[in-house]
């Protein structure tokens, strides 16, 4: 009855979703605070009756203002339904383990190896430094058919410097793709999409997940050479020709449109996150630097998997790895100073 390719499917676990009585939710990375005024507004005026028509289906309006808001081309920009689904478009389009693995690093967002398998692309996992930043010179190493990273990593949130990004790209072949994957780069990380005309070859993917509060309506986007661009959209037209629905379009441009909504709720993660370090480590927690909208940290008398337990019973749901390397570790997603105080004093009383 099922396809043998189907058999061999490893799915992606998302972070619990629990609905058995309500937590202090701060385990799958999600902005604490509302989108901007302005997406309630679109969604309060629409009107029902344009729903019956397909939407634009490269949604040439939100890629204008991506666009003209990184100062980049039309043509550099496409959006999908998710990073995860611009991602899956990058993995088709430009990886090939018959050119070799592709790369990236041992602990890292765990749909990469879920869509090699997928894709059927071999893949490597290139060591972390012991202090679980990442190696550049592990990669440039390695003979390969690309390179994923995330910038900030997750789960650590360590942020990699542009002058690093660089550098590796200035060592890397030309004729293969490097994504930097900066779903989490507006929580105090420097994108590298100022590095796009200078390296055709590499890819910045960006999501509305994360800092625009749009987990919900799943839309994500790449940045990259208009050559690279041309090919995900080959992608997805041989896939989805409309990923994204009418009302999300109009709900992205709302959302990015509104810069100081943008700034001003970033900006309080970021000073929530200092708190909360600055806490836990006062606490004895090993708590590794984040420039991500969540802290990967660890107690000093229980593993990660106690912490999660034990937090868990006082209501308040953060994400464990079971993975070796890091089940001394949770990893704890910035909610609002209420969310955070409670927190705090859940783990003081461990
Ligand atoms: C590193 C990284 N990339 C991509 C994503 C996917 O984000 P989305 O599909 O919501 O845009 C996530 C989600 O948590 C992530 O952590």
């Amino acid at each position: 009855m099922y396809s043998e390719r189907f058999t061999k499917l490893t799915p992606y676990v998302p972070g619990e979703q629990p609905q058995d009585r309500s937590y202090i939710k701060l385990n799958t990375n999600e902005n604490p605070y509302a989108p901007a005024p302005g997406v309630a507004e679109v969604l309060q005026a629409y009107d029902a009756e344009t729903l019956r028509r397909y939407p634009d289906p490269n949604a040439e309006a939100l890629c204008h203002l991506i666009a003209d808001t990184h100062g980049l081309k039309r043509e550099q920009v496409m959006v999908g339904n998710g990073s995860d689904e611009i991602l899956s478009f990058v993995f088709f389009a430009f990886f090939d383990s018959a050119r070799g693995p592709l790369l990236f690093p041992e602990h890292t967002y765990s749909f990469y190896p879920v869509y090699c398998d997928y894709y059927n692309i071999a893949y490597k996992k290139v060591p972390l430094n012991e202090d679980y930043s990442i190696n550049i010179d592990g990669y440039v190493r390695e003979k390969s058919c690309g390179l994923i990273i995330p910038n900030p990593n997750a789960p650590t949130g360590i942020l990699l410097s542009l002058d690093s990004v660089t550098s590796l790209m200035e060592r890397w072949p030309e004729d293969r793709v490097v994504v930097v994957d900066e779903a989490y780069v507006d929580f105090g990380g420097e994108s590298a999409v100022s590095l796009i005309d200078r390296f055709p070859n590499l890819l910045v993917v960006r999501t509305f997940s994360k800092s625009y509060s749009l987990a919900g309506s799943r839309l994500g986007w790449a940045m990259g050479h208009a050559d690279l661009i041309q090919a995900l959209y080959a992608v997805k037209d041989s896939f989805n020709s409309y990923p994204v629905d009418t009302v999300t379009q109009k709900v992205g441009m709302a959302a990015m449109a509104d810069r100081a909504w943008f700034d001003q709720t970033r900006g309080r993660v970021m000073v929530e996150r200092e708190r909360v370090s600055k806490a836990l480590t006062a606490l004895g927690w090993r708590v590794l630097p984040s420039a991500a909208n969540f802290v990967f940290a660890g107690a000093p008398a229980l593993d990660g998997k106690a912490v999660y337990e034990g937090l868990k019973a006082k209501g308040v749901l953060v994400r464990f790895f079971n993975k070796e390397g890091l089940t001394p570790f949770v990893r704890i997603t910035i909610g609002t100073a209420e969310e955070n105080t409670a927190l705090l004093e859940a783990v003081a009383s461990l």
